[in-house]
């Protein structure tokens, strides 16, 4: 699974971010860096610029940014090692994996690789059934009845499995695979009442090979081709240590550059309805394969967009059975727009029966936001029955109130206040009363997540008596510090001075000290700038009073225990070997105390908000302040390679 630390610091020191980005926009040079449109969001004119002196990308219409290695991991929305693998596929780099792994991990690893393997093995297997004699009269024209071609059938590698109990199990036993591998991976099973037989899971079946994000095979679904009742539709895989369903969609491989490209993804319920949908030209469609939405497909989806637009078959029971997936992509913060196709039609038979372009612009009139939608859906039945019409806007009230997003929740309000006909104060109360309901929780967790990080300092002497400000100041000691003794030297990665570096990763913060903000006003006012500054012409730039201070600030730094040193990455002997990586630890526990204290000036402000009884909309707003700061105490204290909760 995990790869060396020896190979990602060659791609680190190999990978070139204009070759990197080059491989994917047209850059265009303009002063020191490159521009091009940025893949990240849509625009006309170039925001997107390429650093090769800093070695980095950033967007500033949205601002995405990174090195070679994160762009890799935003454009091909992969995780970091894949994104190292890709890298070092590109440069011919060797890939080595870990040697540090225990015995069990790598057992693990080798495991997991041959589950890939035999998935792989199966899916060339099924593909190339298609063109046996069986194949061709039972899978091939069953395919090309549903109006699949062969560019389609290659695009998702479908096929078919062999009419018998071992067809597959004898070809991949010659093939060298194990029993017991084809087992895990789902691709066998034994008989009922005798393990040590065994036999093909998918007989006499189409398959839909399910990928993962990177194009390999992980699964499969097999469907009938008789009528026969006593059967499933769809034999499906099992869950497996590569095949997590509630984090797979089915269709992502092939639609992630479509998705990305257009901003918006179509979701649908089933293997055909995806590959109809390509074949009538609409590539931005997964399918969550017949099972409710999870949180893991939806982050699957946030990679590459947050534009969900919901196809739903026409049977009106069947989509308040499944309605419940809206309000999960409402949390998870996405856009949701729906689609409700004729009445026995689902994607899949509407896109055959009118044609390409009459489908698209079927799409294109009838996708209404998930407020009209849900509203239409529910028409009828309020029309009817006042009581009912309660229950409607209760319902409605509590899908936007899973919108993080205040300012959409409240546009969402507005429209169902006008749709419904109902006061938007009335709205707006209920909204509140159903966030607080919902925070409650969240607020809760995360305040116990802090205390119990609070508690693991307290067990280093000296610290947990401290006060959030005490805290800060000697982190902003530190900073000085560093200002004051390596003021002019040159940071090992960039033109920078440790001064100038330190001094504009803080300028939007106030030094809380107020004897440390007054010297922090001192460097920030210094006129001779630049390199070979030294502690000594420092000095001379500072009034009498202050200069004590200074070497005052320079020496304390001695007094400090060990358990500083150690707890507060204030490394000593080290620190001038990697100006560049001292300076940003300092700066990164600087911050974390920093957004520490507005975290505890937050949860006091709600306490006594709360004591005071205090409108909802007040303590709603206070939580939400907590809950941001909090996610970025947690990217602080993760960069610091401290584990929390
Ligand atoms: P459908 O019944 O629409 O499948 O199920 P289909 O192949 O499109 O059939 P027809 O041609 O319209 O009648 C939709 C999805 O539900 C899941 C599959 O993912 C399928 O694609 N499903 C359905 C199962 O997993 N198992 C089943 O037994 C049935
Ligand atoms: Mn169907």
């Amino acid at each position: 699974m995990s790869i060396s630390k020896l190979t990602s610091d060659k791609v680190k020191e190999r990978a070139d971010i204009v070759e990197v980005v080059g491989d994917y926009l047209p850059l265009k040079k303009k002063g020191q860096n490159m521009w091009a449109c940025c893949p990240f969001h849509g625009e006309k004119s170039p925001s997107f610029s390429v650093s090769p002196a800093k070695q980095i990308y950033k967007c500033f219409g949205c601002s995405k940014a990174g090195d070679p290695i994160q762009f890799i991991m935003d454009i091909e929305g992969v995780g970091f090692q894949e994104a190292i693998r890709h890298l070092a596929g590109k440069y011919g780099i060797e890939v080595e994996e870990d040697e540090t792994r225990t015995p069990e991990q790598n057992q693990e690893q080798n495991e997991r690789e041959s589950l890939f393997i035999a998935l792989n093995f199966a899916k060339d297997f099924f593909v190339k059934n298609l063109q046996t004699e069986e194949g061709r009269s039972i899978g091939l024209s069953y395919f090309k009845e549903r109006g699949f071609n062969p560019q389609i059938i290659e695009k998702f590698d479908l096929g078919y499995a062999l009419d018998g109990w071992d067809h597959f199990l004898k070809a991949a036993k010659i093939a060298g695979f194990e029993e017991d591998i084809l087992l895990k991976a789902g691709l066998i099973l034994q008989r009922e009442g005798d393990a040590s037989r065994v036999y093909d899971r998918f007989r006499g079946r189409v398959t839909f090979a399910i990928h993962n994000v990177s194009g390999k095979a992980i699964g499969f679904g097999a469907r009938i081709l008789t009528k026969d009742k006593n059967q499933p539709k769809y034999i499906n895989s099992p869950e497996t240590p590569i095949y997590h369903k509630s984090d797979v969609l089915y269709g992502i491989f092939q639609a992630k550059k479509a998705i990305r490209d257009l901003d918006n993804c179509f979701l649908v319920e089933g293997y055909t309805d995806v590959v109809s949908l390509h074949l009538s030209g609409i590539e931005n469609v997964v399918a969550s394969s017949g099972t409710s939405l999870t949180d893991g497909q939806i982050k699957l989806i946030k990679r590459f967009t947050n534009q969900v637009t919901v196809l739903y078959d026409g049977d009106s029971a069947g989509i308040k059975a499944s309605i419940r997936g809206i309000d999960l992509l409402l949390e998870g913060g996405l856009n949701v727009k729906a689609v409700v196709f004729p009445d026995g039609e689902d994607p899949d038979s509407y896109s055959r029966k009118v044609g390409s372009q009459a489908f698209q612009d079927y799409l294109k009139e009838n996708q209404r936001d998930f407020i009209g939608f849900k509203i239409g859906l529910y028409q009828d039945e309020f029309a009817r029955d006042p009581i009912r019409k309660a229950e409607v806007i209760r319902e409605i009230v509590q899908s936007i109130g899973k919108i993080p997003d205040p300012i959409i929740r409240s546009v969402y309000a507005k429209e169902a206040s006008g749709l419904l006909q109902i006061e938007e104060e009335i709205i707006h109360s209920e909204l509140n009363k159903s966030l607080i309901k919902s925070n409650k929780d969240h607020f809760q967790k995360a305040k116990e997540e802090a205390e119990a990080e609070e508690k693991l300092e307290e067990l280093v002497p000296s610290q947990g008596q401290l006060s959030f400000l005490e805290k800060l100041s000697i982190h902003e000691r530190e900073i000085l510090r560093l200002m004051a003794l390596y003021a002019g030297e040159n940071l090992a990665d960039d033109g920078n001075t440790v001064l100038e570096y330190l001094l504009s990763e803080t300028l939007e913060t106030k030094f809380q000290t107020a004897n440390y903000e007054r010297i922090y006003g001192l460097f920030k006012g210094i006129t001779t700038q630049g390199k070979g500054l030294d502690l000594k012409s420092l000095l001379d730039e500072f009034p009498g009073q202050a200069k004590t201070e200074v070497i005052d600030l320079v020496q304390q730094r001695w007094e400090i225990s060990p358990h500083w040193t150690g707890r507060h990455g204030i490394l000593v002997p080290t620190e001038k070997d990697d100006l560049a990586a001292s300076s940003y630890r300092a700066l990164l526990w600087f911050k974390k105390r920093y957004v520490e204290k507005l975290m505890d000036e937050a949860s006091r402000n709600i306490r006594s908000a709360d004591a005071n009884r205090e409108d909802f909309e007040q303590i709603l707003v206070l939580q939400n302040i907590f809950l941001e700061v909090k996610k970025v105490q947690i990217l602080l204290s993760k960069e610091l390679g401290i584990v929390i909760g």
